[in-house]
């Protein structure tokens, strides 16, 4: 009994250090918040959020409209928002020469009682950004820093008065999201689910975001076996024991979006198997983009991570993208998907001819 006890304990503090990941590097920044108030720690991701008293020097506090504040919890509930200036920046101290995930999240909620669909521009030091345009939203850009300050900042185009909710930083690996030159700008992130849950941090250790992606031509597999989860991407668990084939044997699996304004862009698409084939069974595929060979034949292994991502980047007619997933002759199943992620490139490349001849893709199987 006493020893079923001492295992039970042992276990638990197990999870608990499990749990509590590791949050070196990260900067979480509250915008709004009172330095009274700072720092302190989310309860659904137990990141330790403090005020942004120190990186700005202008704006004041606002808060979402009683209405919306069922809808929202810290640290998004309240914002900084500049009235004045037409050019208000964050000053944030950084690692130089560090990839970084940087997260800015912009939730209205009517916190003027103006009830306008907001309209600014967000800058990384001198580029432009995004356009915030929609009352709920989260800009993402993954960066390399060129020295030990990043400024944010946000720019009153004539239209409304800019705000800001939350400024989020977290450091990547240097060969995680390598471009050929230029930043990822988020198109989308998505895991195959057919729930609603999203998944970030701690299960993601980066903090990335991961929606769930399903269309009714696609079965679900699911697999309770450990899968592992790449020393590269590191993607959550929860992740890659996800998966989509299409229902019909021969179909393509298919993932199409948009690029407006149309420019180039980067995916990093996530496989493993999770089916336990039989020894007469075949699943191969070729991964086309817009139309174009990308890579293949190609068979994920059992339980084990390999991400295909693009080394130069790819454009698409018009902004509208396709990526498939084609079955070849040989396979006797259908494809199969657990995670995509895709970006837009910010600064775009200067691209010579010769770059075009160089690998199109890489496979990184770790
Ligand atoms: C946390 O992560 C950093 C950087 O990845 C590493 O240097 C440090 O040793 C880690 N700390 C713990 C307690 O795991
Ligand atoms: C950023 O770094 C500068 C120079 O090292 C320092 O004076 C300043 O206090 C730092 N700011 C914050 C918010 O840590
Ligand atoms: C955003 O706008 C939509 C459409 O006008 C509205 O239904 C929604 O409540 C608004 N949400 C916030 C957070 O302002
Ligand atoms: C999701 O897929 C699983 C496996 O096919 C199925 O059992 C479950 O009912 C589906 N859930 C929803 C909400 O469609
Ligand atoms: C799939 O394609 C193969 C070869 O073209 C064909 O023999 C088979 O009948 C097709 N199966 C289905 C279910 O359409
Ligand atoms: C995928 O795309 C191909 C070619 O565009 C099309 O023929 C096929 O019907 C699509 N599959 C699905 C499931 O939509
Ligand atoms: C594969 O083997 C299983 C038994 O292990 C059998 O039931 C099935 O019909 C075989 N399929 C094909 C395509 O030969
Ligand atoms: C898959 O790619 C290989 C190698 O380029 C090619 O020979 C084969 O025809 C392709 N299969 C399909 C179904 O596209």
């Amino acid at each position: 009994m006493e020893r079923y006890f001492v295992y039970v304990v042992t276990f638990l503090l197990i999870l608990h250090l499990v749990q509590a990941q590791n949050q070196t590097g990260f900067i979480s920044v509250d915008c709004g918040l009172s330095p009274l108030a700072s720092p302190y720690n989310a309860p659904e991701t137990g990141l330790t959020y403090t005020s942004d008293a120190d990186l700005v020097n202008s704006g004041k506090t606002g808060r979402v409209a009683k209405e919306f504040e069922p809808l929202y919890d810290r640290p998004t509930l309240i914002m900084r928002y500049f009235p004045e200036g037409v050019r208000n920046c964050y000053n944030l101290n950084v690692t130089r020469d560090t990839n970084y995930l940087i997260k800015a999240t912009f939730v209205y909620g009517n916190y003027d009682g103006l009830n306008v669909v907001p309209n600014f521009d967000l800058y990384l030091g001198p580029n432009l950004w995004s356009t915030v345009s929609s009352n709920d939203t989260i800009e993402e850009i993954i960066h390399v820093t060129n020295s030990n300050s990043l400024q944010v900042c946000l720019v009153n185009t004539g239209i409304s008065i800019p705000f800001i909710n939350m400024l989020e930083l977290r450091p990547l690996k240097k060969n995680m999201y390598v471009t050929q030159s230029g930043s990822l700008k988020y198109l989308f992130r998505g895991y195959i689910s057919n729930s609603s849950t999203r998944i970030r941090f701690p299960e993601d250790v980066y903090d990335r975001k991961w929606y769930p992606l399903f269309d009714n031509s696609w079965t679900q597999l699911t697999t309770t076996l450990n899968v592992n989860t790449g020393i590269t991407y590191e993607l959550p668990q929860g992740v890659m024991a996800k998966a989509a084939t299409p229902l019909e044997a021969n179909e393509t699996l298919n993932i199409t979006w948009t690029i407006e304004p149309p420019t180039q862009y980067y995916s990093y698409v996530h496989f493993a198997e999770l089916q336990n084939l039989r020894a007469n069974d075949t699943r191969e595929f070729n991964v086309t983009q817009n139309g174009i060979y990308t890579f293949g034949p190609f068979s994920p292994l059992p339980l084990k991570t390999a991400s295909i991502v693009n080394s130069i980047p790819q454009q698409c007619d018009g902004g509208a993208c396709i990526l498939q997933l084609v079955k070849t002759l040989k396979s006797t199943l259908p494809p199969i998907l657990n995670a995509i992620e895709a970006f837009s490139v910010i600064d775009l490349p200067q691209m010579e001819m010769t770059l075009l001849v160089l690998r199109m893709f890489k496979i990184l199987t770790d």
